[in-house]
């Protein structure tokens, strides 16, 4: 017996892990370890020889037991010291320094664009990138047959064979959301879209996804005048200057009557644009008077309510106000691109407290 306790307790003090340990503990303690197969035993023996080895052998069992949970709380310890000293961190130590995010120029134009609508009584609409044609065309008065659909190198959504929905096309521009939101709100309405647009053109001055903010302004008596009034005002807020002078431009969209092309005048003084004097006219803008087709595609009665739209290319704004001469470098990701031409995170653009200060 005594031999027994040795052998055990040594080896229990020498295991090196928790897996060692109850191995010991089934050969010592387990029930056809050691200690049991001895206590089988003590039936073949005289009362008066169990009597005397009984409690013998419970004691050893005991103190086998006690001896391995003591161990195995000692490598439990140890284990945590040892990652307590290799997972070891100092937090007073300095950060690295991380460089702080700006604002994409689109953004903060967009930001700055509805600012100055909003002060005009404009709410924000929204609607699908991925656009059912009907909303992107026919309800826009551009038929199946019209050049427009031809000219706007849409793209158009995969068909599955045997697919019954109506064929969507990525949104060739902002109008469609005309259309949601008169169906949404009726009239009398006021609002402008921002948004993501998707034509197959790629050059200096056109990337195949490129931003537009429609405005659409739908009341009993709204009028050419009050579409005028409203883009020169907007004009002077955006480009932060007081004397604006626009010109309009006889133009054909199928979704208004009349329409405007609307320019800008301004001067080009070594490489950057000065905005309101000069002999040069730049165009920003697509506008009119709401067609009675559209009118009537988005459920407002054409003999009840009239208005004005228009359409403004946001990355454009972008450039004109920014000087930012290439169109293509908006959307490289590139870091140092976005460090040049982006925007403080913490200035949001207001009118009160100026759009890009
Ligand atoms: N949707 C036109 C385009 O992408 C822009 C436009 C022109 C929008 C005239 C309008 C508008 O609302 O009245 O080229």
């Amino acid at each position: 017996m005594d031999d027994l306790r040795t052998k055990y307790l040594d080896a229990i003090a020498g295991a090196g892990d928790e897996s060692a340990l109850e191995d010991l503990r089934l050969q010592a303690v387990g029930k056809k370890g050691e200690v049991a197969l001895k206590m089988r035993e003590l039936g073949k023996m005289t009362p008066e020889e169990r009597q005397v080895m009984g409690p013998k052998l419970n004691a050893l069992k005991d103190e086998i037991n006690s001896a391995l949970a003591a161990k195995k709380s000692a490598l439990a310890d140890a284990a945590l010291d040892e990652r307590l000293r290799t997972e070891w961190l100092d937090v007073t130590l300095p950060s690295r320094p991380v460089r702080q995010g700006s604002v994409h120029p689109v953004s903060q134009v967009t930001e700055e664009v509805t600012t100055i609508f909003a002060d005009m009584g404009f709410a924000v609409a929204e609607g699908p990138q991925v656009e059912d044609d009907w909303y992107n065309f026919d309800a826009l008065n551009i038929p199946a047959e019209h050049p427009t659909r031809t000219e706007m190198d849409t793209f158009y959504m995969h068909r599955a064979e045997g697919d019954v929905r109506p064929p969507h096309v990525l949104r060739t521009h902002t109008s469609p959301v005309q259309i949601r939101a008169m169906l949404e709100q009726g009239a009398p309405i006021r609002v402008i879209a921002p948004g993501r647009v998707y034509r197959a053109d790629y050059d200096q001055t056109h990337t195949p996804m490129f931003h537009q903010i429609e405005g659409l302004a739908i009341d009993r008596d709204i009028s050419m005048a009050n579409l005028k009034w409203c883009l020169e005002e907007f004009c002077r807020a955006f480009f932060e200057v007081d004397k604006v002078e626009l010109r309009f431009r006889a133009s054909h969209f199928p979704f208004t009557e009349p329409s405007a092309e609307v320019d800008l005048r301004c001067s080009w003084q070594d490489g950057t644009l000065k905005v309101g004097e000069g002999d040069d006219w730049m165009e920003i803008l697509g506008s009119g008077m709401v067609h009675p087709h559209v009118l009537r595609s988005g459920g407002i009665d054409p003999d009840q309510w009239q208005g004005f739209a228009f359409g403004i290319g946001i990355d454009r704004l972008a450039m004109l106000k920014y000087g930012i001469p290439d169109l293509r470098a908006f959307f490289d990701s590139d870091l140092r691109w976005l460090r040049h031409y982006g925007f403080s995170a913490l200035d949001m653009p207001s009118l009160a407290g100026g759009l890009s200060r």
